[in-house]
């Protein structure tokens, strides 16, 4: 063991964040952790917007068990097995078509990798050999291997490993609560917009050339980097229209909000458009074994089919293992019968009208938004001006510590405002949540935040000179 900077001892494991402690979590029952010493603490974010059917799900656990009696691991290059084409043909049974077809991963950046490798492929087997560039939008986070960290606008993440990423072109994100073209150009607020957001892509198409461009990648709702940020209707319609001119493959990313956590089984089911491909993770198995898949149209399909090798060379040793595969056709299927994703619809608008009170009271909160059960707390310096805290305070930072000291688990994030400044809370409760549970999720964060208005912000204001 060797000891730390500030005299802790540490173990032999790398975590994350040097500077932090782990609490070690000993087991979960529902939507609640227990650490090793015993204490409990509120999944409120279902880790990263995972384990939506909650801890130690008997059927769940049931299925992770049968399976590995039969087989655990084969390998994709060379067999199938009876889980994995049973979860493929579930999933297609909830897609609308023409999305019918699954390549499984075993996690989101994988699928994401997968998904603009496969745009491009999809390209040169119909002979535009050119055609390579992917389209995102600023401020988003699609995953953090070199591709999908590549195509993420979120600078935060990027900066320090900007040397080794491809660059490619970026949109503003439809992000209403800070329109770029609102204040600039003086355009109403949405749903009276124009939509500039989305004219945004065909002017960055026309300048990169559209032979050039292969794919347009997006959160139909924003996760991680803008929580719950969703686009006024007719945002998506007319993204499609403008990728549909240009032969640009639209890639729904539904890493976070896939598989009901919006109130919907895909948030792009919110709007009325098509995407032709998707990807989607955590929420599919409820956290309790890795795994992901790229969903594709048809067309996509066939043209890899048809195509001389008829081959996508995108395989990771553990995508679509039968353990994976057995635990994502549980979860699939009790999604079903116990209609989780009304539920989690119903539970949404409770869950709104919840932190809009809460807003109410706490002048930090510049914003509260919510689909479904994903929800964000955006917090500012000053709620008029929309300011976001100096970065250096790292405010959501200090209230999910906060919340976490009082038994809940809120997961912070940063760059929601540029991509480094602008601090904000995801909340992304367990499917399972009851509104008893949710109303002690509110009220534990309420007091997090008095007390983070009162001490913590009273010293910062007093060393900085800063008022909120
Ligand atoms: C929208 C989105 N895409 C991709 C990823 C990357 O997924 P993973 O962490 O499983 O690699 C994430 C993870 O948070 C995500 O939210």
């Amino acid at each position: 063991m060797k000891p730390k900077k500030n005299g802790r001892e540490t173990r032999h494991i790398f975590y994350r964040d040097l500077n932090r402690e782990y609490p070690v979590i000993e087991r979960g029952e529902g939507i609640y952790l227990y650490t090793r010493e015993g204490k409990r603490i509120i999944d409120g974010a279902s880790g990263a917007a995972v384990v939506s059917l909650g801890h130690a799900n008997p059927r769940l656990v049931e299925a992770l068990k049968k399976q590995a009696e039969k087989v655990a691991f084969v390998h994709l290059s060379t067999f199938s097995s009876e889980p994995l084409l049973k979860l493929a043909d579930e999933i297609a049974s909830v897609c609308p078509p023409p999305l019918k077809r699954v390549y499984f991963t075993s996690g989101g950046s994988e699928a994401v990798e997968g998904a603009i490798k496969l745009a491009r492929q999809y390209h040169v087997e119909r002979g535009n050999r050119d055609k390579h560039k992917v389209i995102s939008r600023f401020i988003s986070y699609h995953g953090s291997t070199i591709g999908a960290l590549s195509i993420s606008g979120h600078a935060g993440r990027r900066s320090k490993y900007a040397p080794l990423l491809s660059s490619f072109p970026r949109i503003p994100p439809p992000y209403c609560y800070r329109c770029a073209f609102r204040e600039h150009r003086k355009t109403p607020h949405p749903p009276h917009c124009d939509f500039e957001c989305a004219y945004e892509l065909e002017r960055a198409i026309l300048s990169e050339g559209p032979e050039l461009v292969s794919a347009f990648i997006f959160e139909p709702i924003i996760g991680a980097s803008a929580p719950a940020v969703a686009p006024p209707v007719g945002y998506l319609r007319r993204i499609r229209r403008i990728c549909n001119k240009y032969d640009v493959l639209l890639i729904a990313d539904e890493v976070m909000t896939g598989f009901g956590r919006t109130g919907k089984f895909f948030a792009f089911q919110h709007y009325d458009a098509i995407p032709d491909i998707v990807t989607v993770s955590k929420s599919m198995s409820s956290g309790y074994s890795p795994l992901g898949a790229i969903i594709i149209s048809d067309e996509i399909y066939r043209v890899i089919e048809d195509s001389p090798t008829g081959a996508f060379v995108h395989g990771h040793t553990f995508a679509g293992n039968p353990l994976s595969a057995a635990v994502g056709l549980e979860v699939i299927r009790i999604l079903k019968e116990e209609k989780y994703v009304e539920r989690v619809a119903q539970l949404g608008e409770y869950l709104a009208g919840k932190l809009e009170g809460l807003k109410r009271r706490h002048p930090t909160i510049g914003d509260v938004r919510c689909r479904g059960l994903l929800a964000g707390v955006e917090f500012v310096s000053n709620r008029k001006t929309k300011k976001p805290f100096p970065r250096e305070m790292e405010a959501a930072r200090k209230i999910a510590d906060l919340c976490l000291e009082k038994g809940l688990y809120l997961y912070p994030g940063k760059g929601s405002c540029d991509g480094v400044r602008g601090d904000h809370l995801l909340m992304a409760p367990p499917y399972i949540i009851t509104e008893e549970q949710i109303d002690e999720m509110i009220e534990v964060l309420s007091e997090a935040i008095a007390e983070f208005e009162e001490t913590v912000l009273s010293e910062e204001t007093h060393t900085t000179g800063q008022a909120v």
